[in-house]
């Protein structure tokens, strides 16, 4: 979900409107606005995407652009269906309060109990509609209550994860809001302020912008910015500055955002590497302040894309560094009983910063005392607070539900680690590191051979996916956690049930799928993994599959299995992988896109998932 807030000028309803444009890849199955007027709180609520609200804004009289205050959310279902009556704003009382919430309120269903037998109406199933009535029901026995202590009182009694902003008639001019798990932003203006559950709401409004810490209350005006604890002590905050431009939260000259950032890979590995690798290919991570020297072994946890990103380091770390490197799926991680020791590092690798079940599969590696490096693309993020060590990515803003560029950097990312681990431990020699450090210096390059290479090639791949009723994505070695990834990309967004499995795997299980209308994309590889690879694929062509070869440029055996050749630049050994990346990114764009689909909204998803 998304939140935006703003109070200041005669342009409420633009900012609002813009801010959840640029959100609503947070979610995207309802939105509304509560704008603050003279006669009261006025809601307005549309289900389906935020041009529906755009178009309910226009048909009210002009008398919205005159507003100076409101709230704004657009909403991924969590307690009640995509609805009218469940979109955000929640009203509270007579219409008194409003509230537009991030995350889920656990003791919900016992609040409304409560709130039930005192005679409250609800016309909602959300969790939400509890905060606002409680806020409601605050505010009305406290007429001497600021608006900020009232909020602070209603937190007390909530148990669950939030960000929350709320808006009252009580109080025109001023919202407050509060945070507890779910991020949350003020952004600094003049005569104005803002609020965000992601700084990339304000893009091309201000640049400054404060973090807003768990148990955090917070009230704005037009000409004052406050943060508070939850017993209403002052928080002395220091601002940041954030250096993402409002273009690249616009589309420029594509149709779409997953197109955009799969174009903006060069660029994202260029900055990713950039004062972490020089010309001789020395690598220099001395930003994170960690010490590796005692490492002993390796958790990376993550979730979806990222988790990916993590099983291409995990093979370059043990081959380099020779330590061992254990991969988990965070939401496993959390209730597992996590092995490790003060010497054991965790990565925790994240794009958004904010998916709760990596920082909780963080705080689970806290038992035993592991050090927590955070790879992530969001500066002032909940993971850059808790962990030890932060080595940012430097994608730039992502917005399309499924990754591309973060994905790059993060792997680009972790190749910087290995090299660092490999150096640090003396597994490799300086010759080795320089020459493959010097190697990693060319993704921005090789990417971009790739993307020319493919421009407008995916047509006949396209075609095969036409009848698909499942696909497998095959690789080995490197190129197994590629397939995996591809796999996740194309059934993000094409909703063609799809496998990634490593390519010699197959045959136990997964080859009862293949026939005419199950497409299989074979990552070939190089060297002895490529032979084997040929030969797994051979056995599903012999069956009836429609190949589809990711392959270099001359290799010759790739059109004996593949109806259709992908080719990719050839490149070394390490940048193998992004390079590889690139087919699939563009072969599930275009499926998706030949299907008529939004690619960057897929149906049921949303980019950072702040609930369990
Ligand atoms: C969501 C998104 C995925 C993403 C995952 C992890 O499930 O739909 O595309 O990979 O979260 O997000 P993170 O921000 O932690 O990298």
């Amino acid at each position: 979900c998304g939140i935006v807030g703003y109070v200041g000028r005669e342009r409420c309803v633009e900012v609002l409107m813009q801010g959840l444009s640029h959100l609503e890849y947070r979610g995207y199955d309802s939105a509304g606005l509560a704008l603050q007027g003279e006669g009261g709180i006025e809601p307005i609520r549309e289900v389906g995407r935020l041009e529906n609200l755009g178009r309910a804004v226009a048909a009210r009289n002009g008398h919205l652009s005159r507003m100076r205050a409101g709230i704004g959310h657009t909403r991924w279902a969590t307690h009640g269906r995509p609805s009218e009556q469940n979109a955000h704003p929640q009203m509270g009382g007579r219409g008194t309060v409003a509230v537009v919430h991030n995350g889920i309120i656990e003791n919900f269903a016992e609040l409304k109990a409560e709130l039930l037998e005192k005679g409250v109406r609800f016309e909602s199933e959300t969790d939400t509609e509890v905060m606002a009535h409680l806020l409601a029901e605050r505010v009305e026995a406290n007429p001497k209550e600021t608006l900020r202590a009232s909020l602070s009182a209603v937190l007390g009694r909530l148990e669950g994860s939030f960000a929350v902003a709320a808006v009252s008639v009580a109080e025109p001019g001023v919202i407050v809001a509060a945070r507890h798990q779910s991020p949350l932003v003020v952004g600094l203006g003049e005569g104005e302020n803002f609020l965000a559950s992601a700084v990339q709401a304000l893009l091309g409004e201000t640049r400054r912008f404060l973090v807003v810490e768990n148990g955090e209350v917070v009230e704005i005006t037009g000409d004052s910015v406050g943060i508070f604890t939850r017993d209403g002590g002052p928080v002395e905050r220091e601002s940041f500055e954030v250096d993402w431009d409002a273009e690249a939260v616009e589309l420029g000259v594509y149709e779409d955002f997953m197109m955009k950032e799969i174009h903006e890979q060069p660029e994202a590995l260029r900055a990713t590497l950039a004062g972490r690798l020089d010309a001789e290919g020395r690598v220099d991570l001395s930003e994170t302040g960690l010490d590796l020297r005692h490492v002993n072994r390796v958790v990376v946890v993550a979730c979806g894309t990222a988790l990916h990103a993590g099983l291409l380091g995990k093979g370059l770390i043990e081959r380099l560094a020779r330590l061992p490197v254990e991969v988990a799926v965070a939401s496993e991680y959390r209730y597992a009983d996590p092995v490790g020791d003060e010497n054991t590092l965790v990565v925790a690798i994240s794009q958004s910063g904010e998916t709760t079940d990596t920082l909780a599969a963080v705080e689970a590696a806290r038992y035993f005392g592991g050090k927590v490096l955070a790879v992530t693309n969001t500066r002032g993020s909940l993971i850059t607070r808790e962990a030890d060590a932060v080595l940012l990515t430097e994608a730039g803003p992502e917005i399309c539900v499924a990754s591309t560029k973060a994905f790059a950097a993060q792997v680009a990312a972790l190749d910087l680690l290995a090299l660092e681990l490999a150096r640090v431990r003396g597994t490799v020699s300086d010759d080795e590191l320089l020459s493959l450090g010097r190697d990693l210096r060319r993704a921005p390059e090789k990417v971009a051979a790739a993307l020319a290479l493919l421009e407008g090639k995916t047509e006949a791949a396209v075609e095969l996916f036409e009848d698909a009723r499942c696909s497998l994505f095959l690789g080995r070695g490197p190129a197994f956690p590629v397939a995996l990834e591809g796999a996740l990309k194309l059934k993000e967004i094409s909703y063609i049930p799809s496998e990634g499995y490593a390519a010699g795997e197959m045959k136990h299980g997964p080859i009862a799928l293949v026939d005419e209308q199950c497409p299989v994309v074979a990552i070939l590889g190089e060297g002895v993994l490529r032979e084997k690879t040929l030969s797994n694929v051979e056995e599903t062509a012999a069956r009836g599959a429609n190949v589809v070869a990711i392959a270099r440029e001359d290799d010759a055996a790739a059109d004996r299995v593949g109806r259709v050749v992908l080719c990719v630049p050839d490149a070394p050994e390490i940048l193998r992988p992004l390079v590889w990346s690139v087919p699939l990114q563009l072969l599930a764009h275009d499926i998706a896109t030949d299907r008529g689909l939004d690619v960057d909204k897929p149906r049921n998803l949303a980019k950072s998932v702040t609930v369990e």
